[in-house]
């Protein structure tokens, strides 16, 4: 560990003289809690959609991602959730330049990526990494963990001991130092995400985006996981972007959360203050799909019910994306505008026309859309 409670990243910078002098350094941990350490604008992934089989014309877009701004501070954990297909994945990609950004700007410690060769780049990721939620899909089958974690030592020139780095990885990931010798197939769903792990924090990196990284895992072994990446977190000083469509995965590692629907984010809030009072329709009818402990407030409290599946993301709906769904549509303007999300409170996004009438009262759900009675029905298929 440095002085600053970082792993040691292995000593003195890569000897290339090419990559000391090309574009940005990594920044190695000269961290300020709390600054901004990645900042989102305008952020747009679409994807085109091309039929012939010689002109291969562009017939449309899908609209991955469709304007996403979101900021996130150094040491702090950004939630991200939404249904399957709303673009969590893409948005993450796009923040590593994994997928190229069709609009918009991303600032990652000071630094346009937009401007960024490859060579500048790569060198950048050095210090943004993924978490995969699939982790036999993200390693290599025929390479072993020794190899399979010298890989990005040896790329970025490494320097040190790279089997004794290998052996510190390990260790912080709690796996025995045996482990470098086996392949993937021979571990456990978690052993093998603690792998994962191990290999994102190789390079000592700012930024992990963890992309449903206990999803896959049986739900004994999801704790153990969330608590190793809250221990990182501490013991590295990482910062997380964190996808999950399990609301309690999110609520429980978040500092701040965003809510995404059909490519953009609809509401954003501290962590606690979202659920304690969600001010976007569609964050109101996930949270009111969530079982609460307690048999008589659960009993009491009405259901918003979703009707209609969610939108394809190569037509979407005009004015507010939400407006064909949303259980408190009104006759004016959520059809032909589009709301922004703006800061409702302090710390309090939200897009919704309406925001304010439906936190007093003033604005209710439709009655068809309030079934104090349901149990699955109507609960969002939240991812
Ligand atoms: N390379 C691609 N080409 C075309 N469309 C794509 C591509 N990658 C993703 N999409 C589409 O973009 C949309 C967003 O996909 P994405 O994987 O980002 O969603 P997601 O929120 O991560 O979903 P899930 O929760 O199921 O992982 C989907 O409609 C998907 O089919
Ligand atoms: S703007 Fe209208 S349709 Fe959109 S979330 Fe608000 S009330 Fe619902
Ligand atoms: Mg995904």
């Amino acid at each position: 560990m440095t002085s600053d409670g970082r792993a040691d990243p292995g000593g003195p910078p890569p000897p290339d003289g090419a990559a000391a002098s090309a574009g940005p350094a990594p920044s190695n941990g000269a961290a300020v809690p709390g600054e901004p350490l990645l900042s989102v604008r305008g952020l747009k992934v679409h994807f085109p959609i091309r039929k012939g089989t010689l002109l291969q014309r562009v017939v449309g877009h899908v609209r991955a991602v469709d304007g996403v701004d979101l900021e996130v501070r150094r040491g702090m954990t950004y939630g991200l959730v939404g249904e399957s297909g709303c673009g969590k994945s893409t948005l993450g990609k796009a923040v590593l330049r994994l997928v190229e950004p069709t609009a918009g700007t991303v600032v990652f410690d000071g630094v346009d990526l937009g401007g960024q060769g490859p060579e500048p780049m790569r060198r950048l990721r050095r210090n943004m990494q993924m978490v995969f939620q699939d982790p036999l899909a993200s390693l290599d089958p025929r390479q072993s963990v020794e190899s399979a974690l010298t890989e990005p030592l040896r790329a970025h020139g490494f320097p040190g001991d790279r089997q004794g780095r290998v052996r510190e990885l390990l260790d912080i990931v709690g796996l025995p130092a045996g482990a470098a010798g086996r392949y993937p197939h021979e571990f456990s769903g978690g052993q093998r995400q603690r792998v994962g792990i191990a290999r994102a924090i190789a390079l000592n990196p700012d930024l992990i985006i963890a992309d449903e990284p206990v999803s896959a895992l049986d739900v004994s072994i999801q704790a153990q996981i969330v608590n190793l990446l809250e221990d990182l977190q501490e013991q590295l000083g990482l910062t997380y972007v964190v996808v999950a469509h399990d609301l309690a995965v999110v609520r429980h590692v978040s500092d701040v959360i965003g809510v995404m629907y059909l490519g953009a984010l609809v509401e954003e809030a501290p962590s606690d203050e979202l659920y304690a009072e969600p001010l976007h329709p569609y964050t109101i009818a996930l949270m009111s799909a969530i079982p609460i402990p307690d048999p008589e407030v659960e009993e009491r409290r009405r259901r918003i019910l979703l009707t209609g599946d969610l939108p394809s993301p190569v037509d979407v709906p005009s004015g507010c994306r939400f407006h064909t769904r949303c259980p408190f549509r009104q006759p004016t303007r959520c059809a032909e505008e589009s709301p922004d999300l703006r800061e409702m409170r302090p710390g309090r996004k939200v897009a919704c026309h309406w925001a304010e009438e439906i936190a007093t009262g003033t604005i209710r759900a439709a009655a068809s859309a309030q079934d104090p009675t349901a149990t699955e029905v109507g609960t969002p298929a939240v991812k």
